[in-house]
């Protein structure tokens, strides 16, 4: 799971969690500045974030593979689905999110694959995920990795502001091969 250069591609540990949150954080920041309220993201906290992956690193239901360099500067989360509409063997990538800085060197396409592919090799046949409507470049780079919108919406309150997430959707490969998801990932 290493690539050539001093990219390593590995599963996350229950130690990352800080370095997690501190990600997720700057990149919510940076991603959605102008798409959600400003004040709600300047009052986003390490600490609640970081409990958060602490208690995701330590769930088996949730699988995490992060790229590092000389820190963990991207990440994906993925899973089963969790919606109650979804038919069975439906996976879900639920997040993915790099170090601003990092964006657009290829890291989000190797941590995509890297989900598609484990997600692959076990029982999934599809996979779906939810992004907020007005994130265009995220919309962008799924669709052109073969997701497309299946037509489903949802809308959650974040600081006050109504926002709106769509649900994408994209065909596994057939996985006749079944293989549990990463050993040791959390
Ligand atoms: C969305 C995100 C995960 C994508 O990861 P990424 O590493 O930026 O994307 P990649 O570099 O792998 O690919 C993006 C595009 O940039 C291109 N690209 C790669 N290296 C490049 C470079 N050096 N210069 C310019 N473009 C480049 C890729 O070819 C790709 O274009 P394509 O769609 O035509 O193939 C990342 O940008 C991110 O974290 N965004 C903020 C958080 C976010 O919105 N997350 C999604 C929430 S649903």
């Amino acid at each position: 799971m290493t690539s050539p250069s001093r990219l390593t591609i590995r599963c996350a540990r229950r130690g990352d969690s800080a370095a997690l949150a501190r990600l997720h954080i700057a990149s919510w920041r940076a991603a959605y500045r102008g798409l959600l309220p400003q004040r709600y993201l300047d009052e986003l906290s390490h600490t609640a974030w970081e409990r958060t992956w602490s208690n995701r690193l330590a769930s088996s239901e949730i699988h995490v593979i992060v790229a590092e360099e000389a820190d963990i500067i991207g990440f994906v989360s993925f899973g089963a689905s969790r919606d109650r509409d979804a038919a069975p063997r439906t996976g879900e990538i639920y997040s993915i999110y790099l170090q601003p800085g990092q964006w657009r060197k290829g890291i989000g396409t190797q941590l995509h694959a890297e989900a598609v592919e484990l997600l692959t090799g076990s029982e999934f046949v599809e996979a779906t995920l939810w992004v907020l409507s007005t994130n265009i470049s995220a919309r962008e780079f799924y669709h052109r990795r073969g997701w497309s919108h299946d037509g489903c919406t949802k809308t959650n309150s974040r600081g006050g502001t109504e926002i709106i997430q769509v649900r994408y959707r994209k065909r596994l490969a057939d996985a006749h091969e079944k293989k549990p998801l990463a050993s040791g990932s959390t």
